[in-house]
């Protein structure tokens, strides 16, 4: 009778563990409901964003990129291009052909940024960008070559022209000093003034300043002119499109349209998902570098993604739910779940076993329990995050829809980015939620191949047409 009473107790132990640990995930599990609500939302800061007496308090910054047309097929030249602010810094030399048989042929290089420079002094950063431009130069055996330069910086900047960038805030690992409030352009030239000063003949003509949304639509439109959107779903979250400039109320000017460059990762920063936010939601964004900001990027894209799989982990843990209630160093650990690890987690050709092997690729001593529950904590914060990332999605096309007149909507969105492409559910989720949440809309997706550079050469190109137009 004894032996029957510790196995009832055994059981009931369990059974109430899994009760517990399935609260704590459904926190995350919104319904459609909340998700309408979500849309609703983006759509309001939206309007906030553009507006000329809300624009100054508002969240969703609907930042103006003049770059005022997708590419028509007539862009030629050689362009060098900067790709900064995703998971790599490219420097790239990209050579677009017009005519008949229209060809982009692109030779790159990636550098790494020392976390040291990424969180150093401005000059520090500026002038390592520009040493690899130098490098990638010698390596291309094109040193005396002025060519124009796209910067891809994929961060807020308000712009007053194309070639002018004023830094609003560093987003996602970064945080270089004197830059904020700063033309990033200028930055870029004083650095290259400063190498010519030391190693003598070097000049670089910067033509534009791009953000990687921008880039991206840029990119697929050069291959599918309905594509008026651009969406990255990878180290950050981002989307940008088509706006009509007589709803830009912060630029002059109402024919036409302009690329307004959303900076949605903001959305939230005024407290309007507190609701959907968990303590752990709150937990990330207490240690990352820029607490209360980006909070709907933090819900949503892969630099976050895995540190709210951490700190759930952490706190069943704790419970006593985990790794036999032990805290691993490795478990302590910032940054420890990328978004490839929590792609092969997370893959459903991966048995369980090979999740235990991946957990101890990591440092972490996994029962077979153990990896189950890692799994569905892994499954339940990117799927939350595919949702309000396509709740998102859902609000800016119905704008677009509406802004046109339209009972319906055909529209490409172009995407790039780490978790749109290797996680294994992520892209099919956030789909569905667009399809579901905006049913006036049939929206096609493309995947862009290499869109910051080929997107930023795009827009030099178009940029150097327009200066040739003004001296003539
Ligand atoms: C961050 C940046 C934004 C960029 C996005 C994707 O949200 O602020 O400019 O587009 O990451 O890289």
């Amino acid at each position: 009778a004894k032996g029957a009473a510790m196995v009832t107790a055994v059981a009931y132990r369990l059974a109430d563990q899994t009760r517990q640990i399935a609260q704590t995930l459904a926190e995350f599990r919104l319904s459609k409901a909340q998700l309408l609500e979500v849309k609703k939302r983006m759509r309001t800061e939206i309007e906030n964003g553009l507006g000329k007496k809300t624009h100054d308090s508002a969240t969703v910054k609907m930042l103006p990129t003049y770059v005022r047309s997708t590419p028509d097929g007539t862009e030629n030249g050689d362009f060098l291009a900067l790709d900064l602010g995703g998971t790599n810094f490219r420097v790239l030399l990209v050579k677009i052909r017009s005519g008949k048989r229209r060809t982009v042929e692109m030779h790159n290089k990636i550098y790494a940024i020392p976390i040291e420079v990424m969180q150093g002094t401005g000059e520090e950063l500026f002038d390592h960008i520009v040493h690899c431009i130098s490098d990638f130069l010698d390596y291309m055996g094109m040193k005396s070559a002025r060519l124009p330069l796209g910067f891809t910086f994929s961060f807020p900047c308000h712009q007053k022209s194309l070639d002018a960038g004023i830094l609003v805030n560093w987003t996602k690992g970064f945080k270089c000093t004197d830059c904020e409030g700063e033309d990033v352009v200028e930055l870029l030239r004083e650095g290259i003034k400063r190498k010519e000063m030391e190693d003598g003949e070097f000049d670089l003509d910067v033509v534009a300043v791009v953000n990687d949304t921008v880039g991206t639509m840029m990119t697929c439109a050069y291959e599918e002119p309905t594509c008026e959107v651009g969406l990255i779903a990878g180290t950050g979250s981002n989307a940008c499109y088509m706006e009509e400039m007589r709803n830009i109320e912060t630029v002059e000017g109402n024919e036409g349209r302009m690329c307004v460059n959303m900076e949605w990762g903001a959305f939230g920063d005024n407290g309007c998902l507190d609701d959907i936010r968990t303590q752990y939601d709150c937990a990330v964004d207490e240690n990352s570098l820029n607490e209360g900001k980006q909070r709907y990027e933090k819900m949503c894209s892969g630099m976050y993604l895995g540190e709210i799989v951490r700190n759930i982990l952490i706190d069943l843990t704790k419970r006593g739910f985990l790794f036999r209630g032990k805290i691993s160093e490795t478990l302590k650990t910032r940054g420890i779940f990328e978004t490839k690890f929590l792609s092969q987690i997370e893959s459903d050709r991966l048995a369980l076993l090979q999740v235990r092997a991946i957990l101890q690729q990591l440092g972490l001593d996994s029962t077979c329990d153990d990896s189950i529950i890692v799994k569905e904590v892994c499954s339940t914060v990117s799927l939350r995050a595919a949702q309000i990332c396509g709740a998102g999605m859902a609000g800016v096309v119905d704008k677009i829809r509406e802004n046109r007149g339209l009972d319906h909507l055909d529209v490409t969105v172009g995407v790039d980015g780490t978790l749109y492409k290797l996680h294994p559910h992520f892209s099919r989720i956030f789909h569905q939620t667009v399809k579901e949440l905006a049913p006036k809309c049939n929206v096609n997706f493309l995947l862009s191949e290499d869109g910051s550079g080929k997107g930023a050469a795009l827009i030099t190109a178009v940029g150097c047409r327009q200066r040739a137009q003004e001296a003539q």
